[in-house]
């Protein structure tokens, strides 16, 4: 299947991850520098051991040795410090843009509009910020370490070695040759499993969190045996792919090591000959080969860069996607800053989730809604309830008509402005970990213990709260679930109290209530807000019944709005969904 990222232009890729680097390019910078140091340093040494054997051990200069050999150990030190420093401004670099590739993706997430987020699965973006972000982070510093080192290191162990004896050195320059092309071209084929083995791996992965999230669905449902069969047959057949890719890169040594034992053979056949001739010294030939497995080593390192790079273009692809997304949903360019009244109208709205040319879930809506009035909803599952509410805080736009609050479209609104006036306690709430109170205060930042309590005594919420054992302090654990049902839509209802809003749209949040419950919230609106405009959505007809007006959604289009009455004499699909739960409230008469 191809993925949305997969036709991100490089050059995109480049730029967006390049700009996040921002305090770390002096680190960028110095990491490459101090590895060509480091490099220098390395070289001059089988240098100095080569005038060490033939200016000192072969005519017996104790005082050469000695000089030389200091100056070795001083190289030796030399080398050693700038190699870690190397090191230290590379994961200082690396981690730093690791932390700024973080930052800037929560940051964006954070303005996601619903339309933004119904793109991505929740398991996808953590992926992104994890993982993704981590094999940025060692392929960036893999590459400011190595990328100036290694090819600074072939061409001064090159030149070195030339100026040693060019004749012995056309040996190197000819393996060297055959060596990178065999490289290269069998590292583009390893290359394309790779990227093959990490699509499955995001496949993977993206099963794993599914299945970790849904754990206590899929126990319900018995599946585990099913889940873990099809689990160990996709491990399975990443292992092959895997041991594939692995069995090329080990196909790698055998070659690179007949190389390079057949490059010291011939330098050592040639060399041992010319030494006899008297046109190399034995130190000569020692530094030849030093500089010999230099090469051949930075050629391994190169290839690896190779690899490592060309893994991390789909996680470099991942991230960028999630950056570069632009929140759809925006304030205006001049937005109105107050609203004033609660009266919402619809006036020939249509909406499809994917655009104007994919199915319509809504059609042709017209509405008018008076300030202060209470609507019910009601309709079948996938009737379109929640798309339809969702237009008035802007969750989502229209695709065609307008929504108006207070008589201005909804698009001129500061949406802060709008969300603030809206209370919308969602279909699936959520709450976080943190106290009671904590989470009471998102309805209102600086809501007092009262006006906590006094907001959850209207939700119902209160009588549960005051029997656990601390209370308002008590600690919510992760998306609640040390709560009920019923007691985590309380609490909902109860911090969209907090806002004290114009309009109060409530999601089918009573459905985990008892019935008795339910109308003693419902009465509690009636009392303390009756100014509120709210649309109460319900399965059951007994939460909607003492509405003003109740709409009956049916397939996207509103197929009935009147009072119970009205509706009871006039709409067929009312009269039935009454009559049937009617009849069945007999039976279930217990739990009110
Ligand atoms: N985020 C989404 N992306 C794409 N399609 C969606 C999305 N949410 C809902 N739909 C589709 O829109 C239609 C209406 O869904 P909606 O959630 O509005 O129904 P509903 O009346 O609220 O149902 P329920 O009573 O089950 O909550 C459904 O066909 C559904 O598949
Ligand atoms: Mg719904």
């Amino acid at each position: 299947m191809e993925k949305s990222y997969e036709s991100i232009p490089a050059g995109l890729v480049i730029r967006t991850l390049g700009s996040e680097i921002k305090e770390f390019k002096m680190d960028s910078l110095l990491t490459p520098v101090f590895m060509i140091l480091e490099v220098v340093m390395e070289m001059i040494i089988p240098y100095l051991m080569a005038s060490i054997i033939d200016k000192g051990v072969t005519p017996g200069d104790i005082n050469h040795i000695k000089t030389t050999g200091g100056l070795m150990v001083v190289t030796a030190v030399f080398g050693l410090f700038f190699g870690l420093m190397g090191a230290h401004f590379g994961s200082r670099a690396s981690a730093g843009l690791a932390r700024n590739l973080r930052n800037r993706m929560f940051e964006n997430i954070q303005n996601y509009s619903f339309p933004n987020l119904d793109k991505y699965s929740t398991a996808g973006l953590v992926t992104r910020l994890t993982t993704d972000v981590t094999n940025i982070q060692n392929a960036y510093q893999m590459l400011l370490r190595m990328f100036m080192r290694a090819p600074a290191s072939i061409v001064i162990a090159m030149v070195m070695a030339f100026s040693i004896n060019a004749g012995l050195s056309t040996i190197y320059l000819v393996a060297v040759l055959f060596l990178a092309v065999f490289v290269f071209s069998l590292m583009r084929k390893i290359t394309k499993y790779f990227a093959e083995v990490f699509t499955k791996y995001d496949d993977l992965n993206e099963s794993v969190q599914e299945n970790v999230s849904g754990i206590r669905v899929v126990k319900a449902y018995v599946r585990e045996e099913y889940e873990t069969e099809k689990f160990f047959k996709a491990a399975d057949n990443i292992y092959r792919m895997f041991v594939r890719a692995e069995k090329m890169i080990i196909l790698n040594m055998p070659v690179m090591q007949f190389t390079v034992y057949a490059c010291i053979l011939l330098i050592s056949w040639f060399g041992a000959h010319m030494i006899v001739l008297g046109s190399l010294t034995t130190g000569e030939l020692m530094s030849l080969l030093a500089y010999c497995m230099n090469i051949l080593m930075s050629l391994m390192m190169l290839s690896f860069i190779f690899v490592m790079v060309s893994m991390s273009t789909a996680s470099a692809k991942r991230i960028t996607e999630v950056i570069i997304e632009k929140p759809v949903i925006v304030n205006p360019d001049d937005p109105v800053k107050e609203l004033t009244s609660g009266s919402v109208s619809f006036e020939n709205v249509s909406f499809s989730y994917y655009g104007k040319n994919s199915g319509r879930v809504l059609k042709n809506i017209n509405l008018e809604i008076r300030d202060g009035e209470t609507v019910g909803i009601i309709g079948g599952t996938g009737s379109s309830k929640t798309s339809l509410i969702n237009l008035i805080s802007r969750l989502y736009d229209v695709t065609e008509g307008s929504v108006k609050v207070g008589n201005v479209d909804v698009r001129d609104y500061d949406l802060t402005v709008l969300r603030n006036n809206v209370a919308h306690v969602l279909q699936k709430n959520e709450l976080f970990s943190g106290t009671i109170l904590d989470n009471l205060r998102w309805g209102k930042e600086d809501a007092t213990e009262e006006e906590c309590r006094e907001a959850c005594a209207l939700a119902s919420a209160d009588e549960f709260i005051e029997k656990l054992p601390k209370k308002y302090e008590t600690l919510i654990e992760q998306g609640g679930s040390n709560l009920s049902g019923g007691q985590k839509q309380r609490l909902c209802i109860a911090r969209a109290l907090l806002r004290k809003p114009k309009i109060l749209i409530l999601d089918d949040s009573t459905s985990a209530v008892d019935t008795a419950t339910d109308s003693k919230i419902r009465q509690g609106f009636r009392d303390y807000i009756p100014g509120t405009t709210k649309f109460i959505i319900a399965q059951r007809i007994s939460s909607v019944m003492d509405a003003d007006r109740i709409i009956v959604m049916d397939n996207g289009s509103i197929a009935g709005f009147g009072s119970h009455e009205e509706l009871l004499s006039s709409n067929e699909i009312y009269r039935e969904v009454y009559e049937s739960q009617v009849s069945g409230a007999a039976l279930s008469d217990f739990d009110s």
